[in-house]
């Protein structure tokens, strides 16, 4: 079979395909497109099983990969891609770790704790041009895209005047159905304009994450723009996009929304059973180097694997009523970040902003509502990361 892909089942919930593969076979024979045969993994365990066993790689170096979407930067194509320097997303140890490693200091959950008050400045001053617009207004626009994109910007050294050209290239990234020449269009832009940055910052270090790694002679500038490009990437699609659909889930479920309001407490929960609950990195995929058993099949050596993130996070044999939103569930063992070694290096940060962009939103704009009906909402399903194009809001001046 092929892989369901429509959101048949409702903007929030996995394709009705994907819930019944995971019910009658959670390691699924998957024909791509191209009539390639692969593996799609859907349940809670098995998900687990396959991200945490590195004999699954994540180099797309060798494959051939047959995919019919692909981690940003990668052309489509049946053919091996070359390894991108830098890009340690697509490594596996030890090449992964030596890079990963790097990184690691400038992600510790205390780092992430320091900066919480200049994320909330940053949400603050969002919010204030937000109150300050007519509505209907585009939330993705106005509020989810700007908040991680100026926090990632500042982290990172990289002036976000500049956002215009690499928001519109990284969005080429995630179409999934882009030509290749856009695509390699859109990277060569993206690579020129990072290799100019890290070796400004090479000669003239300043105070930000990219300056301290131009320190470290040991990476070369390739490997710079590969690593930059990923935080930038992964820094802003991501998050955005788990704020505005997080909101939209938020208002479809009125009653949860109120007690968010009246108790902030409760945020830090919420957030997990959202991201649990949406999982916008959903579908994946590693690459078989040797046979490999999992719940009773043998994925044979050279197989691609994909991986259902949402599938996995609303496995009932993992959560108990499994495809209800509930902001008090406890949503521990969630894994909207992945597992094992390529876990998210940013999801401290990604938990700070969160937290502080729902709970922003909800204090400054008690009369917040749709401001179009619910099935207007233009979703997500043609891109690699999941969400909404736009959510329009309004509320009452
Ligand atoms: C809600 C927001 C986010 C979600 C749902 C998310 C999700 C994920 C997932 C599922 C992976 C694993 C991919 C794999 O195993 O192949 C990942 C990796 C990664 N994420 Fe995030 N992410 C988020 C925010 C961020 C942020 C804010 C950053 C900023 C720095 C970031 C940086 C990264 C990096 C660098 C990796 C690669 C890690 C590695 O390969 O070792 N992410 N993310």
């Amino acid at each position: 079979m092929s892989l369901p892909m429509n959101r048949d089942a409702g903007p929030f919930d996995p394709p009705r395909g994907i819930s019944r593969l995971r019910e009658t076979r959670p390691v699924s024979p998957l024909v791509f497109p191209d009539g390639h045969e692969g593996w799609v993994v859907t349940g809670y365990d098995e998900v687990r099983q396959v991200l945490a066993d590195v004999r699954f790689s994540s180099r797309q170096d060798i494959g051939p990969i047959h995919v019919p979407w692909e981690a940003p930067g990668m052309p489509v194509s049946n053919e091996p891609s070359p390894q991108v320097p830098g890009l340690f997303i697509s490594m596996d140890p030890p090449d992964h770790s030596r890079l990963r490693r790097k990184l690691i200091g400038a992600f510790t959950v205390r780092r992430m704790k320091a900066l919480e008050e200049r994320v909330a400045e940053i949400v603050e001053q969002q919010l204030d041009s937000l109150a300050n617009l007519t509505p209907p207004v585009d939330l993705v626009r106005e509020f989810a895209t700007p908040v991680p994109s100026l926090v990632i910007c500042e982290l990172l050294g990289v002036p976000y005047a500049d956002r215009e050209t690499f928001q519109a290239n990284s969005t080429q990234f995630l179409v999934k159905d882009q030509e290749l020449e856009t695509k390699i269009a859109a990277y060569t832009a993206m690579t020129t304009y990072l290799g100019e940055l890290v070796t400004g910052k090479r000669a003239e270090p300043g105070e930000d994450i990219l300056s301290d790694l131009a320190r470290d002679e040991e990476l070369s500038v390739e490997e710079l723009v590969g690593i930059a490009f990923l935080l930038l990437f992964a820094g802003h699609e991501t998050t955005a996009n788990m704020v505005a659909l997080g909101t939209f889930a938020l208002l479809e479920h009125p009653d949860q929304l109120a007690e968010l309001r009246a108790a902030p407490e409760l945020l830090p929960d919420a957030v997990e059973e959202l991201l649990r609950h949406l999982s916008v990195v959903d579908l994946f995929f590693r690459y078989a180097v040797e046979d490999i058993e999992i719940a009773g099949e043998t994925i044979t050596e050279g197989s691609t694997v994909v991986v259902s993130l949402l599938a996995a996070n609303r496995d009932p044999r993992r959560f108990d009523d499994a495809d209800e939103l509930d902001v008090h569930r406890k949503a521990r063992g969630q894994m909207a970040f992945g597992h094992g070694v390529h876990q998210c290096l940013g999801q401290q940060l990604a938990r700070i902003e969160m937290r502080a962009g729902f709970e922003g939103l909800l204090r400054r704009f008690p009369s917040l509502r749709m401001a179009v009906p619910v099935d207007e909402v233009r979703l997500r399903t043609d891109m690699t990361i999941y969400g909404v194009h736009e959510l329009p809001v309004t509320w009452d001046r």
